[in-house]
């Protein structure tokens, strides 16, 4: 056993759990057998400082806004649901107008993200509304169709739509505009070819080795772990040290994770446990979603390739944060106003415009994931990150225990999908 890591000055610097975790560490033989199941130990961790960068700005390149009206998986701000104004005569608004407006992406996505209208239809629609090319046709009153768009509750109180007037995306007189075009849609749509038509569009299927070094860049990841791995931290010590065989003590480990920590009461995943492990043991400052952090987690899921995802759902805390993760996927959240849920399993293989949305099954064993439309590594809470910020919801730090609801109710509805790491997806 050697104690020179432990030094007055080093361990100065290092807190009380990280000497407990030392002291608990130093009462067993080098090599972790997490897996063997033989007297079972707890991993030492860090417990109190920050694990992702604090305060949680978010990433440039990211849309700017601040939502700060409107619901997030922490916080319920969004107005609440109130009765559309009602109109003073027949919508006598501009039908061109409408007909841009409606067409517009940097409004909200813009209908035809759901719908097919009519014959100026801008490429590749998506399918997750009705065709509303015959609109027109259908007998709906002025006041009903001010309505649905103004916020769709007040008809349909179980919509998916979001309500663009009582949200603030369209101003009532655009959607008096916007109502006026639907007015004019009366003649179905002919499509030129099957990309166009959301119904007869190929389905993407993704076929590309993602554990081929050549096809996905992600891979490289798996290399500079390596590197992290056998490399010193500020306690004199690497991962290496304490785990000399990691293919062997890792073979399984990761598809257990997330996992409720009760030291931390939360969810932690393979991220979060990076950081205060290191801290707690290098001495390394692994924050989430840094590129390092990210780098370890592909490497400690990439030991675990192909073995069955098992996490806990049955212990009583595991089992109330599946509900909860549940529960918030189920929460309408941004000035979107769109529950996981809507796109992810309402929504789920159809298009929105033309992007694939798939259901919650086949989600999790791929991350962290390459994206080649990006030529960035993501990780899950990234993921989730990225699914608030698109839909116009502040974002939470990756560590948050909203996130870990999520992750582990996720992982349980993939229970048995073979880990499957680095990813590789457009
Ligand atoms: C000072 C020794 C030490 C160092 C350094 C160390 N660990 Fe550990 N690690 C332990 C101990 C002790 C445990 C708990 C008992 C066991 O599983 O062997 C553990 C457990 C683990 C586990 C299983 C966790 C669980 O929930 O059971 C993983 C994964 C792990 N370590 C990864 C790492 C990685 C990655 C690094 C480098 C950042 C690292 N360890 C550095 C001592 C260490
Ligand atoms: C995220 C997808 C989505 C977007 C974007 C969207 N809709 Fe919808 N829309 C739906 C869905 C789904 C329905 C039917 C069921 C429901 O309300 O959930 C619907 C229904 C409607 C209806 C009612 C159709 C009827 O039965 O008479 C109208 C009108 C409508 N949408 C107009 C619009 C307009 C105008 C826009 C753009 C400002 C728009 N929608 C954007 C998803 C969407
Ligand atoms: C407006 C629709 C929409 C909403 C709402 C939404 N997402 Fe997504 N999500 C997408 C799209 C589009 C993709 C990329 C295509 C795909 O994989 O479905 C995606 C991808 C994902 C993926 C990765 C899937 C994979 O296989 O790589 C996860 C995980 C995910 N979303 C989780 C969430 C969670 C959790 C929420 C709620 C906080 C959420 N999403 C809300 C549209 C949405």
């Amino acid at each position: 056993m050697e104690h020179s890591a432990f030094l007055p000055t080093r361990a100065a610097r290092l807190s009380l759990s990280t000497l407990l975790g030392a002291l608990a560490w130093a009462a067993f033989p080098l090599d972790s057998d997490a897996q063997s199941g033989k007297g079972a130990r707890t991993a030492p961790m860090e417990l109190t400082q920050p694990v992702s960068a604090t305060p949680w700005t978010r990433y440039g390149g990211w849309p700017a806004t601040d939502w700060k009206d409107y619901n997030t998986l922490a916080v319920l701000t969004s107005p609440a649901h109130a009765p559309p104004p009602k109109l003073d005569g027949p919508i006598a608004g501009n039908p061109a107008n409408g007909e841009k407006l409606a067409f517009d992406r940097a409004r909200g996505g813009s209908c035809v993200a759901c719908h097919i209208m009519g014959k100026t239809t801008p490429a590749l629609p998506g399918n997750i509304g009705p065709d509303l090319s015959t609109i027109g046709t259908w007998g709906r009153t002025d006041q009903w169709l001010f309505d649905y768009v103004y916020d769709p509750r007040s008809v349909n109180p179980n919509s998916m739509m979001p309500p663009w007037g009582a949200h603030k995306l369209f101003s009532v007189q655009e959607i008096h505009d916007i109502v006026a075009f639907m007015k004019t849609l009366k003649t179905p749509h002919v499509f030129s070819n099957e990309l166009e038509n959301p119904a007869t569009r190929p389905v993407p299927v993704e076929t590309r080795d993602n554990l081929d070094p050549f096809v996905n860049d992600g891979m490289a990841a798996v290399e500079r772990a390596r590197g992290i791995y056998a490399r010193a931290g500020a306690s004199g010590k690497s991962c290496a040290s304490c785990h000399a065989a990691p293919e062997k003590s890792f073979k399984t480990w990761a598809a257990t994770m997330p996992r409720y920590d009760a030291r931390l009461k939360k969810v932690i995943g393979v991220e979060e446990f990076i950081t205060r492990h290191a801290r707690s043991t290098t001495g390394d400052t692994l924050l989430m979603q840094s590129a390092d952090n990210i780098d370890l987690a592909i490497y400690l899921r990439h030991l675990a390739n192909g073995t069955p995802i098992k996490v806990d759902t049955t212990s009583k805390d595991a089992a109330a944060a599946i509900q909860r993760g549940n529960d918030l996927m189920a929460r309408k959240i941004g000035q979107l106003n769109f529950a996981c849920m809507d796109c992810h399993s309402l929504g789920a293989n159809k298009w929105v415009r033309g992007q694939w949305l798939t259901g919650t099954k086949g989600q999790i064993a791929h991350f962290p994931t390459f994206r080649t439309s990006r030529s960035e590594i993501w990780d899950l809470r990234k993921r989730f990150q990225w699914c608030n910020v698109a839909i116009r919801a502040n974002e939470l730090p990756p560590d948050a225990v909203e996130y870990g609801d999520i992750e582990l109710a996720l992982t349980a509805l993939n229970q048995g999908q073979k880990v499957n790491v680095p990813g590789i997806r457009h």
